[in-house]
Protein backbone atom coordinates (compact mmCIF):
# COMPACT_ATOMS: atom_id res chain seq x y z
CA UNK A 1 0.00 0.00 0.00
CA UNK A 2 1.01 3.60 -1.19
CA UNK A 3 1.67 5.62 2.13
CA UNK A 4 0.68 9.14 1.20
CA UNK A 5 2.92 12.43 2.74
CA UNK A 6 1.19 14.39 4.44
CA UNK A 7 1.86 18.60 5.55
CA UNK A 8 -0.52 19.71 8.14
CA UNK A 9 -0.53 24.00 8.42
CA UNK A 10 -1.82 25.42 11.42
CA UNK A 11 -1.23 23.65 14.61
CA UNK A 12 -4.12 24.92 16.64
CA UNK A 13 -6.96 23.72 18.82
CA UNK A 14 -8.16 21.63 15.85
CA UNK A 15 -4.59 19.71 14.79
CA UNK A 16 -4.18 17.30 17.58
CA UNK A 17 -7.49 15.41 16.71
CA UNK A 18 -6.44 16.18 12.97
CA UNK A 19 -2.81 13.90 13.77
CA UNK A 20 -4.56 11.57 15.21
CA UNK A 21 -6.28 10.60 12.26
CA UNK A 22 -3.26 10.59 10.31
CA UNK A 23 -0.72 8.85 12.93
CA UNK A 24 -3.50 5.67 13.34
CA UNK A 25 -3.93 4.80 9.61
CA UNK A 26 -1.03 3.10 7.75
CA UNK A 27 -1.82 4.78 4.38
CA UNK A 28 -0.75 8.40 5.66
CA UNK A 29 2.56 9.43 7.23
CA UNK A 30 2.90 13.43 8.60
CA UNK A 31 5.94 14.39 7.23
CA UNK A 32 6.00 17.93 7.24
CA UNK A 33 4.22 20.79 9.96
CA UNK A 34 3.93 24.10 8.99
CA UNK A 35 2.88 27.24 11.61
CA UNK A 36 3.42 30.73 11.77
CA UNK A 37 4.39 30.50 14.76
CA UNK A 38 7.88 28.76 15.46
CA UNK A 39 7.60 28.06 18.56
CA UNK A 40 4.30 26.09 18.55
CA UNK A 41 5.55 23.84 15.60
CA UNK A 42 8.89 23.03 17.17
CA UNK A 43 6.73 21.54 20.16
CA UNK A 44 4.58 19.75 17.99
CA UNK A 45 7.09 18.28 16.02
CA UNK A 46 9.19 17.35 19.11
CA UNK A 47 5.70 15.66 20.44
CA UNK A 48 5.17 13.85 17.64
CA UNK A 49 8.70 13.38 15.81
CA UNK A 50 8.19 14.79 12.73
CA UNK A 51 11.45 15.77 10.90
CA UNK A 52 10.48 18.63 8.55
CA UNK A 53 8.89 21.92 10.33
CA UNK A 54 8.26 24.96 8.28
CA UNK A 55 6.68 28.48 9.56
CA UNK A 56 6.09 29.46 5.62
CA UNK A 57 3.54 27.40 3.96
CA UNK A 58 4.82 28.07 0.39
CA UNK A 59 7.43 26.70 1.73
CA UNK A 60 6.40 23.58 3.12
CA UNK A 61 4.57 22.80 -0.97
CA UNK A 62 7.44 23.82 -2.13
CA UNK A 63 10.63 21.14 -0.55
CA UNK A 64 8.49 18.13 1.50
CA UNK A 65 6.92 16.72 -1.57
CA UNK A 66 3.63 16.05 -0.14
CA UNK A 67 0.93 14.06 -1.59
CA UNK A 68 -1.64 15.97 0.76
CA UNK A 69 -2.11 19.04 2.71
CA UNK A 70 -4.45 19.16 6.03
CA UNK A 71 -5.01 22.85 6.36
CA UNK A 72 -6.71 23.53 9.58
CA UNK A 73 -5.96 27.35 9.87
CA UNK A 74 -8.18 30.54 10.75
CA UNK A 75 -10.71 30.87 8.01
CA UNK A 76 -9.86 33.37 6.08
CA UNK A 77 -6.58 31.49 4.66
CA UNK A 78 -8.81 28.25 3.68
CA UNK A 79 -9.21 29.42 0.12
CA UNK A 80 -5.95 30.66 -0.75
CA UNK A 81 -4.12 28.07 1.12
CA UNK A 82 -6.28 25.27 -0.86
CA UNK A 83 -6.12 26.55 -4.08
CA UNK A 84 -2.13 26.97 -3.86
CA UNK A 85 -2.19 23.36 -2.84
CA UNK A 86 -4.51 21.86 -5.52
CA UNK A 87 -2.51 24.27 -8.16
CA UNK A 88 0.49 21.81 -7.27
CA UNK A 89 -1.62 18.57 -7.68
CA UNK A 90 -1.86 17.95 -3.73
CA UNK A 91 -4.77 16.72 -2.52
CA UNK A 92 -6.39 18.48 0.52
CA UNK A 93 -7.81 17.89 3.67
CA UNK A 94 -9.81 21.60 4.60
CA UNK A 95 -11.23 22.43 7.96
CA UNK A 96 -14.45 23.90 7.85
CA UNK A 97 -15.91 26.81 6.85
CA UNK A 98 -14.27 25.54 3.97
CA UNK A 99 -14.78 29.43 2.18
CA UNK A 100 -16.16 32.80 3.02
CA UNK A 101 -17.81 33.55 -0.61
CA UNK A 102 -19.48 31.42 -2.90
CA UNK A 103 -17.01 32.10 -6.07
CA UNK A 104 -13.99 30.77 -3.65
CA UNK A 105 -15.49 27.59 -3.26
CA UNK A 106 -16.55 27.18 -6.69
CA UNK A 107 -12.75 28.15 -7.93
CA UNK A 108 -11.54 25.58 -5.66
CA UNK A 109 -14.31 23.02 -6.93
CA UNK A 110 -12.77 23.41 -10.47
CA UNK A 111 -9.48 23.29 -9.56
CA UNK A 112 -9.77 20.23 -8.00
CA UNK A 113 -11.25 18.82 -10.51
CA UNK A 114 -8.89 19.88 -13.51
CA UNK A 115 -6.55 19.00 -11.76
CA UNK A 116 -7.83 15.47 -10.54
CA UNK A 117 -7.08 15.75 -6.45
CA UNK A 118 -9.44 15.07 -3.83
CA UNK A 119 -10.85 17.82 -1.32
CA UNK A 120 -12.08 16.62 1.72
CA UNK A 121 -13.79 19.53 3.88
CA UNK A 122 -13.60 18.71 7.41
CA UNK A 123 -17.48 18.61 8.23
CA UNK A 124 -17.21 16.47 11.44
CA UNK A 125 -20.68 16.70 12.00
CA UNK A 126 -21.50 13.78 9.09
CA UNK A 127 -18.72 11.99 10.58
CA UNK A 128 -20.03 11.67 14.29
CA UNK A 129 -20.56 7.75 15.10
CA UNK A 130 -24.22 8.69 16.18
CA UNK A 131 -25.29 11.11 13.19
CA UNK A 132 -23.68 8.12 10.78
CA UNK A 133 -25.94 5.78 12.27
CA UNK A 134 -28.93 8.06 12.06
CA UNK A 135 -28.54 8.69 8.56
CA UNK A 136 -27.98 4.81 8.69
CA UNK A 137 -31.28 4.22 9.86
CA UNK A 138 -33.19 6.94 7.25
CA UNK A 139 -31.72 5.22 4.77
CA UNK A 140 -32.86 1.97 5.51
CA UNK A 141 -36.62 3.09 5.57
CA UNK A 142 -36.98 3.18 9.80
CA UNK A 143 -39.00 6.70 9.90
CA UNK A 144 -40.00 6.97 6.64
CA UNK A 145 -39.51 9.89 4.06
CA UNK A 146 -37.86 12.32 6.55
CA UNK A 147 -39.90 15.08 6.82
CA UNK A 148 -38.75 17.60 9.66
CA UNK A 149 -35.59 18.60 11.06
CA UNK A 150 -35.19 20.11 14.37
CA UNK A 151 -31.88 21.17 16.10
CA UNK A 152 -31.23 22.32 19.35
CA UNK A 153 -27.77 24.12 19.88
CA UNK A 154 -27.64 23.61 23.91
CA UNK A 155 -24.38 24.57 25.75
CA UNK A 156 -20.95 22.79 24.98
CA UNK A 157 -19.03 22.69 28.71
CA UNK A 158 -15.07 21.81 27.94
CA UNK A 159 -13.92 18.79 30.10
CA UNK A 160 -11.63 20.12 32.91
CA UNK A 161 -8.21 19.50 31.97
CA UNK A 162 -8.96 18.86 28.34
CA UNK A 163 -7.11 15.95 26.71
CA UNK A 164 -5.28 17.69 24.21
CA UNK A 165 -3.73 20.87 23.77
CA UNK A 166 -6.35 23.36 22.54
CA UNK A 167 -4.30 25.93 21.10
CA UNK A 168 -3.13 29.29 20.99
CA UNK A 169 -4.37 31.96 24.06
CA UNK A 170 -5.14 34.32 21.21
CA UNK A 171 -7.70 32.99 19.11
CA UNK A 172 -8.94 36.67 18.78
CA UNK A 173 -9.57 35.74 14.61
CA UNK A 174 -12.58 34.15 15.45
CA UNK A 175 -14.54 37.44 16.66
CA UNK A 176 -13.07 39.41 13.63
CA UNK A 177 -15.78 40.26 10.87
CA UNK A 178 -13.27 39.78 8.00
CA UNK A 179 -10.92 36.77 9.28
CA UNK A 180 -14.05 34.71 10.39
CA UNK A 181 -15.75 35.69 7.53
CA UNK A 182 -18.86 36.44 9.54
CA UNK A 183 -19.23 40.35 9.39
CA UNK A 184 -21.25 40.98 12.39
CA UNK A 185 -21.81 37.44 12.77
CA UNK A 186 -18.74 35.26 13.36
CA UNK A 187 -19.78 32.67 15.86
CA UNK A 188 -22.66 31.78 13.18
CA UNK A 189 -20.36 31.50 10.65
CA UNK A 190 -17.99 29.72 11.94
CA UNK A 191 -20.60 27.17 12.85
CA UNK A 192 -24.14 26.96 11.18
CA UNK A 193 -22.31 24.96 8.14
CA UNK A 194 -22.06 22.15 10.80
CA UNK A 195 -26.13 22.68 11.20
CA UNK A 196 -26.90 23.05 7.33
CA UNK A 197 -24.17 20.24 6.56
CA UNK A 198 -26.48 17.67 9.33
CA UNK A 199 -29.80 19.07 7.94
CA UNK A 200 -28.88 17.88 4.74
CA UNK A 201 -27.50 14.70 5.40
CA UNK A 202 -30.34 13.76 7.46
CA UNK A 203 -33.10 14.46 4.43
CA UNK A 204 -31.07 12.47 2.25
CA UNK A 205 -29.30 15.08 -0.06
CA UNK A 206 -32.50 16.91 -0.29
CA UNK A 207 -30.86 20.06 -0.71
CA UNK A 208 -31.55 23.51 1.46
CA UNK A 209 -33.25 26.15 -0.94
CA UNK A 210 -34.68 29.04 1.28
CA UNK A 211 -33.88 30.36 4.87
CA UNK A 212 -35.32 31.97 7.09
CA UNK A 213 -33.41 33.70 10.30
CA UNK A 214 -34.37 35.68 13.13
CA UNK A 215 -31.96 38.71 14.53
CA UNK A 216 -31.67 39.03 18.12
CA UNK A 217 -30.84 42.48 19.14
CA UNK A 218 -28.50 43.95 22.00
CA UNK A 219 -27.71 40.29 22.94
CA UNK A 220 -24.77 40.60 26.49
CA UNK A 221 -21.51 38.89 26.36
CA UNK A 222 -22.16 35.73 27.53
CA UNK A 223 -19.41 33.98 26.98
CA UNK A 224 -20.16 29.85 25.84
CA UNK A 225 -20.41 28.06 28.75
CA UNK A 226 -17.81 26.17 29.67
CA UNK A 227 -15.61 26.70 26.65
CA UNK A 228 -12.64 27.95 27.95
CA UNK A 229 -10.79 28.11 25.09
CA UNK A 230 -13.69 29.89 23.12
CA UNK A 231 -13.42 33.95 22.67
CA UNK A 232 -16.64 34.34 22.03
CA UNK A 233 -17.79 37.08 24.78
CA UNK A 234 -18.47 40.08 22.67
CA UNK A 235 -22.14 41.68 22.64
CA UNK A 236 -24.14 42.81 19.80
CA UNK A 237 -26.26 40.94 17.28
CA UNK A 238 -27.21 37.08 17.15
CA UNK A 239 -29.32 34.73 15.31
CA UNK A 240 -31.19 32.84 18.37
CA UNK A 241 -33.45 31.31 15.30
CA UNK A 242 -33.06 30.19 11.81
CA UNK A 243 -35.44 28.02 9.73
CA UNK A 244 -35.48 26.37 6.51
CA UNK A 245 -37.32 25.03 3.35
CA UNK A 246 -35.70 22.16 1.33
CA UNK A 247 -35.94 21.74 -2.22
CA UNK A 248 -38.12 18.90 -2.63
CA UNK A 249 -40.80 20.80 -0.48
CA UNK A 250 -41.36 18.32 2.03
CA UNK A 251 -39.13 18.74 4.12
CA UNK A 252 -38.53 21.75 6.90
CA UNK A 253 -36.47 22.89 9.46
CA UNK A 254 -35.70 24.92 12.42
CA UNK A 255 -32.26 25.18 14.54
CA UNK A 256 -32.53 27.68 18.29
CA UNK A 257 -29.84 28.00 19.88
CA UNK A 258 -30.09 27.08 23.46
CA UNK A 259 -27.55 28.59 25.68
CA UNK A 260 -25.81 30.86 27.93
CA UNK A 261 -24.49 32.57 24.27
CA UNK A 262 -27.61 34.60 23.75
CA UNK A 263 -28.39 34.50 27.45
CA UNK A 264 -30.32 31.55 27.94
CA UNK A 265 -31.60 28.73 30.50
CA UNK A 266 -31.45 25.53 28.94
CA UNK A 267 -30.82 22.66 31.14
CA UNK A 268 -29.65 20.23 28.40
CA UNK A 269 -25.99 19.98 26.97
CA UNK A 270 -24.52 19.86 23.83
CA UNK A 271 -26.01 20.01 19.92
CA UNK A 272 -29.10 17.44 19.50
CA UNK A 273 -31.14 16.73 16.31
CA UNK A 274 -34.64 15.38 15.83
CA UNK A 275 -35.54 14.08 12.61
CA UNK A 276 -39.36 13.34 12.11
CA UNK A 277 -40.67 11.03 9.13
CA UNK A 278 -43.19 9.48 7.89
CA UNK A 279 -43.91 6.71 10.63
CA UNK A 280 -41.26 7.35 12.65
CA UNK A 281 -38.75 9.79 14.65
CA UNK A 282 -35.08 9.88 15.35
CA UNK A 283 -33.26 11.76 18.21
CA UNK A 284 -29.78 12.06 18.16
CA UNK A 285 -27.08 13.76 20.10
CA UNK A 286 -24.41 15.40 18.47
CA UNK A 287 -21.24 17.66 19.30
CA UNK A 288 -20.83 18.32 23.05
CA UNK A 289 -23.80 16.42 24.41
CA UNK A 290 -23.82 14.42 27.84
CA UNK A 291 -26.88 12.21 26.96
CA UNK A 292 -30.48 11.63 25.86
CA UNK A 293 -32.88 10.32 28.90
CA UNK A 294 -34.67 7.10 27.79
CA UNK A 295 -36.78 5.44 30.74
CA UNK A 296 -34.50 7.09 33.25
CA UNK A 297 -31.56 5.16 31.26
CA UNK A 298 -28.35 7.54 29.42
CA UNK A 299 -28.47 6.96 25.81
CA UNK A 300 -27.47 8.63 22.43
CA UNK A 301 -29.98 7.88 19.98
CA UNK A 302 -33.53 6.85 20.13
CA UNK A 303 -35.46 5.67 17.55
CA UNK A 304 -39.58 5.87 17.47
CA UNK A 305 -41.33 3.97 15.37
CA UNK A 306 -45.55 3.82 15.15
CA UNK A 307 -46.79 0.75 16.58
CA UNK A 308 -43.48 -0.02 16.93
CA UNK A 309 -41.25 -0.80 20.37
CA UNK A 310 -38.74 1.85 20.70
CA UNK A 311 -34.84 0.92 20.21
CA UNK A 312 -31.83 3.35 21.72
CA UNK A 313 -28.75 2.73 21.48
CA UNK A 314 -24.91 4.20 22.82
CA UNK A 315 -21.76 4.71 21.15
CA UNK A 316 -19.29 4.26 24.31
CA UNK A 317 -15.99 5.34 22.52
CA UNK A 318 -14.23 7.33 24.79
CA UNK A 319 -15.99 10.41 25.36
CA UNK A 320 -14.66 13.87 23.78
CA UNK A 321 -11.02 14.78 24.07
CA UNK A 322 -12.55 18.56 24.35
CA UNK A 323 -15.75 18.75 25.57
CA UNK A 324 -17.08 17.04 28.45
CA UNK A 325 -19.24 14.69 26.81
CA UNK A 326 -19.98 11.40 25.96
CA UNK A 327 -19.91 11.85 22.12
CA UNK A 328 -16.57 11.14 20.36
CA UNK A 329 -16.46 14.78 18.46
CA UNK A 330 -12.83 15.60 18.63
CA UNK A 331 -11.65 12.20 18.67
CA UNK A 332 -13.41 9.43 16.85
CA UNK A 333 -15.04 12.26 14.01
CA UNK A 334 -12.33 13.66 13.36
CA UNK A 335 -10.20 10.50 13.09
CA UNK A 336 -13.22 9.05 11.26
CA UNK A 337 -13.17 12.13 8.29
CA UNK A 338 -9.24 11.54 7.80
CA UNK A 339 -9.48 8.02 7.41
CA UNK A 340 -12.49 8.35 4.71
CA UNK A 341 -9.85 10.98 2.75
CA UNK A 342 -7.45 8.52 2.55
CA UNK A 343 -9.34 5.49 1.73
CA UNK A 344 -10.49 7.77 -0.90
CA UNK A 345 -7.06 9.25 -2.18
CA UNK A 346 -6.14 5.63 -2.18
CA UNK A 347 -8.88 4.00 -4.29
CA UNK A 348 -9.61 6.69 -6.15
CA UNK A 349 -12.90 7.38 -5.50
CA UNK A 350 -15.21 10.49 -4.53
CA UNK A 351 -15.25 11.92 -0.70
CA UNK A 352 -18.74 12.35 0.24
CA UNK A 353 -17.98 16.03 1.65
CA UNK A 354 -15.89 17.23 -0.93
CA UNK A 355 -16.07 21.34 -2.37
CA UNK A 356 -19.16 21.40 -3.33
CA UNK A 357 -21.29 20.01 -0.53
CA UNK A 358 -18.71 22.40 1.40
CA UNK A 359 -19.60 25.58 -0.87
CA UNK A 360 -23.04 24.53 -0.52
CA UNK A 361 -23.02 24.94 3.43
CA UNK A 362 -21.45 28.15 3.29
CA UNK A 363 -24.11 29.70 0.90
CA UNK A 364 -26.79 28.55 3.45
CA UNK A 365 -24.70 30.30 5.73
CA UNK A 366 -24.30 33.79 3.85
CA UNK A 367 -28.20 33.08 3.11
CA UNK A 368 -28.87 32.72 6.64
CA UNK A 369 -26.75 36.22 7.35
CA UNK A 370 -29.11 38.05 4.68
CA UNK A 371 -31.64 37.35 6.21
CA UNK A 372 -31.03 38.39 9.40
CA UNK A 373 -29.96 41.39 8.53
CA UNK A 374 -33.12 42.03 5.90
CA UNK A 375 -35.51 40.45 7.87
CA UNK A 376 -37.22 38.47 5.12
CA UNK A 377 -36.96 34.78 3.26
CA UNK A 378 -33.65 34.36 1.11
CA UNK A 379 -33.54 32.08 -1.61
CA UNK A 380 -30.14 30.39 -1.24
CA UNK A 381 -29.43 29.98 -4.75
CA UNK A 382 -29.85 34.10 -5.56
CA UNK A 383 -26.47 34.18 -3.35
CA UNK A 384 -24.10 35.86 -5.50
CA UNK A 385 -20.47 34.39 -6.20
CA UNK A 386 -19.09 37.45 -4.34
CA UNK A 387 -21.49 38.08 -1.91
CA UNK A 388 -19.45 37.92 1.56
CA UNK A 389 -20.55 38.61 4.97
CA UNK A 390 -18.11 41.06 6.00
N1 LIG B 1 -14.37 20.56 12.44
C1 LIG B 1 -14.30 21.00 13.68
O1 LIG B 1 -14.85 20.39 14.57
C2 LIG B 1 -13.49 22.21 14.02
C3 LIG B 1 -13.16 22.46 15.35
C4 LIG B 1 -12.37 23.58 15.64
C5 LIG B 1 -11.95 24.42 14.64
N2 LIG B 1 -12.33 24.16 13.34
C6 LIG B 1 -11.89 25.03 12.23
O2 LIG B 1 -10.48 24.89 12.09
C7 LIG B 1 -9.89 26.12 11.72
C8 LIG B 1 -8.81 26.45 12.74
O3 LIG B 1 -9.44 26.66 14.00
P1 LIG B 1 -8.67 26.49 15.38
O4 LIG B 1 -9.69 26.69 16.43
O5 LIG B 1 -7.84 25.25 15.36
O6 LIG B 1 -7.71 27.78 15.31
P2 LIG B 1 -6.54 28.21 16.30
O7 LIG B 1 -6.59 29.69 16.38
O8 LIG B 1 -6.57 27.39 17.55
O9 LIG B 1 -5.23 27.76 15.49
C9 LIG B 1 -4.87 28.33 14.25
C10 LIG B 1 -3.38 28.09 14.02
O10 LIG B 1 -3.05 28.57 12.71
C11 LIG B 1 -1.79 29.24 12.81
N3 LIG B 1 -1.67 30.18 11.68
C12 LIG B 1 -2.29 31.36 11.51
N4 LIG B 1 -1.91 31.94 10.34
C13 LIG B 1 -1.02 31.10 9.78
C14 LIG B 1 -0.26 31.13 8.56
N5 LIG B 1 -0.36 32.17 7.70
N6 LIG B 1 0.57 30.10 8.29
C15 LIG B 1 0.68 29.06 9.15
N7 LIG B 1 -0.01 28.97 10.32
C16 LIG B 1 -0.85 29.98 10.62
C17 LIG B 1 -1.83 29.91 14.16
O11 LIG B 1 -0.53 30.26 14.63
C18 LIG B 1 -2.50 28.83 15.02
O12 LIG B 1 -1.55 27.95 15.59
C19 LIG B 1 -11.03 27.15 11.70
O13 LIG B 1 -11.44 27.40 10.40
C20 LIG B 1 -12.15 26.49 12.50
O14 LIG B 1 -13.44 26.86 12.06
C21 LIG B 1 -13.08 23.08 13.04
Amino acid sequence: MKTLRVGMVGLGLVSTSHWKGYASHEGAEVVALCDRDGERVRHFAERYAVGETYTDYDEMLDRAELDLVDIATPTFLHAPMAYRALERGIHVHCEKPFCRSVGEGKQLEQLARARNVQVLVGETYVFISAHRKARQLIEDGAIGAPRQIRQRHGDWLERVPARIDTGPSDRSWRLDGRASGGGRYPWIFDHAVHFFATAEYFALEDPIEQVFALRAEGVEGHAQGGARHDPYAEGGVDVPIITWQHASGRCQGIWTRSERLNGQYDYRRGFSTTISGEKGMIEVLGEGGAHLDWAGRPVHLILYRAGMPSETFRFDEGGDDVWDSEIAYYSRGHEGQIHHLIDSVLAGTAVRYGAAQGTQAVRCTLATIRSAEEGIPIGVGDIEDDFTAY
